[in-house]
């Protein structure tokens, strides 16, 4: 499989701890299901669907946190940026009725793989960064958005 690990780069960086933590956790996550796709004889799917039910959980658990931020902020762009959200689910759900009905292989577990890698890149781009700017912007004069979103980076990593 010609698929990388997803890395953290600068160009994906928003610079919202708590945002950009999340997704460290989401591409780590990805990357333990491309791992085990690569090494044919570790694709178990028991293991596998277990890691697609943890990855299901954890995204609908970032995007609630990012939900409840822009609703919270009266966020102008919270519609689309919901949208996509949506329209994430919804793929992600049809990719995996895809692979209980082929089975696991190589190829849906590429295709999978490759859908997940290049929407999360398009959506740090495309609406996470223009989100962190909304709220790097609003910290400046509002003390209770900073002190909200370090409470929910402990809260979400209480181990640092
Ligand atoms: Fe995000």
């Amino acid at each position: 499989m010609r698929l990388q690990l997803l890395q953290m780069t600068d160009a994906l960086r928003t610079g919202i701890p708590l945002i950009d933590r999340q997704h460290e956790e989401f591409f780590e996550r990805a990357n333990t299901l491309l791992r085990k796709c690569t090494t044919p004889e570790a694709l178990n799917e028991k293991d596998i669907n277990k890691i697609l039910d943890f990855i299901w959980v954890y995204i609908i658990e970032h995007f609630t946190t990012e939900e409840d931020i822009m609703n919270k902020y009266e966020y102008s762009s919270y519609g689309p940026h919901k949208q996509a959200h949506m329209e994430f689910r919804k793929q992600y759900m049809a990719y995996r009725e895809q692979i209980r009905a082929s089975g696991i292989t190589p190829t849906a577990m590429r295709d999978l793989l490759f859908f997940m890698r290049d929407w999360f890149f398009k959506q740090i781009i495309t609406h996470d960064i223009k989100l962190a700017d909304f709220l790097k912007n609003k910290m400046k004069t509002d003390n209770g958005l900073k002190s909200k979103l370090k409470e929910l980076l402990s809260k979400f990593f209480p181990n640092g």
